[in-house]
């Protein structure tokens, strides 16, 4: 009896070490850098490069934006509504999106990518490390140079592709909404919530081929900056093309030098999206917490999470939000296309100044 304690005893202190062990044991990294996995060691070499040589010593500018771009474009391509009918359906983040560029950049929905991937590629030449997990990686890490960011997860361990996705799996910006939630739907059972959460990415964004008069124009009147604004200024009545008339995929914007797509304007207003669209309105907590649930579960599409090896810690803290919410100056609550039924639209108050014209994300 008193042996049987005694083994009930020692076995509950085993299992308290391992859980214990779990949640304390650290790797120091031959560079002196701390991590929860020595496999994550690898990476620190990779983020000192890329922030220096990729982002510009740790900027939220167009490589940052175009890397965040990439990270959806290589995920999204995975359809089990395909693979059900027999043929390939794409791998998920599986890095064929640069793997296969060839095939995959004349894509009509990936115009523009082939600049960050070819920017890219010397990177991945020249460290250990996936394509797939590199295009995951690059993107979290310039996240983290965005003021007001979520710290986003990082996983490493993806096997490459061999073959690429097949057409179609990017939503367009011309693309209804019915489309729009039943391509996220498929490709890894997001919800409306999720795929709103994941367009908080076009706050720190702009568009070179939408108007390719006006390359670089933002879709927010602050898109170094990781805030609600984007949330704010997809609800204000449009009134203007920044450049030229007549684009597919674009409606008229607010603001002058702000580019507006069709497919955020109808998400903001349709009764499946807008309320939680406009949950968002200067609610930074929810805007990183909800950002950050569905990119990880965007990052990891068509593998098993159980099989990769979490280096989340490798992630630099991103710095505080650096603004406000508030309606761009010369514009009050009287401009809002207020969609929600339910809540009303928060009270925000206006810059001051003359009405605001945004400046174009410039090239780096
Ligand atoms: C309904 C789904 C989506 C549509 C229709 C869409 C469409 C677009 C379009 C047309 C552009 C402009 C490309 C150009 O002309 O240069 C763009 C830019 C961008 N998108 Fe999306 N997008 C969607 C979802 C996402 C998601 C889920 C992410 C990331 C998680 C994302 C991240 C970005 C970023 C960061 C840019 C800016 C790239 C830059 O500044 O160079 N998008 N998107």
């Amino acid at each position: 009896m008193a042996f049987k304690t005694l083994a009930s005893f020692v076995s509950l202190l085993a299992a308290f070490q391992v859980a214990n062990s779990a949640v304390t044991r650290r790797v120091t990294c031959s560079n002196g850098q701390q991590t929860a996995n020595a496999a994550c060691c690898a990476l620190f070499p990779i983020l000192d490069d890329i922030q220096q040589n990729l982002f510009d010593g740790g900027e939220c500018g167009e490589e940052v934006h175009e890397s965040l771009r990439l990270t959806f474009h290589d995920a999204i391509g995975i359809s089990p509504k395909i693979a059900a009918t027999g043929v390939f359906g794409g791998g998920g983040a599986d890095g064929s999106i640069a793997i296969f560029e060839d095939i995959e950049t004349n894509f009509h929905a990936n115009n523009g990518v082939d600049e960050i991937i070819d920017e890219q590629k010397p990177f991945i030449a020249r460290h250990n490390i996936s394509t797939a997990d590199f295009i995951q990686f690059a993107g979290a890490i310039g996240v983290s140079n965005c003021p007001g960011a979520p710290r986003l997860d990082v996983f490493i361990g993806r096997k490459d592709a061999t073959q690429p996705a097949p057409d179609k799996t990017v939503p367009e910006p011309f693309d209804s909404v019915d489309s729009i939630l039943a391509r996220f739907a498929d490709a890894g059972r997001f919800s409306p919530a999720e795929v709103v959460a994941l367009l908080a990415s076009h706050t720190v964004a702009a568009a070179d081929h939408v108007d390719p008069s006006i390359p670089g124009t933002p879709f927010d009147s602050t898109p170094e900056l990781f805030d609600t604004q984007f949330f704010i200024e997809t609800q204000l009545k449009g009134t203007l093309f920044p450049g030229t008339a007549g684009n597919q995929g674009e409606v008229e914007s607010p603001v002058r030098g702000e580019l507006r797509l069709q497919s955020d304007f109808e998400l903001a207003r349709d009764q499946r999206t807008a309320c939680e669209w406009q949950s968002f309105v200067n609610n930074q907590r929810k805007l990183q917490s909800a950002f950050k649930a569905a990119f990880r579960k965007m990052t990891v599409l068509g593998h098993n999470v159980r099989d990769l090896i979490d280096c989340s810690d490798v992630v630099p803290n991103p710095p505080a939000p650096a603004s406000q919410a508030h309606f761009p100056a010369g514009l009050s609550h009287r401009d809002v296309e207020q969609a929600c039924r339910q809540t009303p639209f928060p009270v925000l108050p206006t810059d001051p100044g003359p009405a605001t014209s945004v400046a174009p994300v410039p090239p780096s």
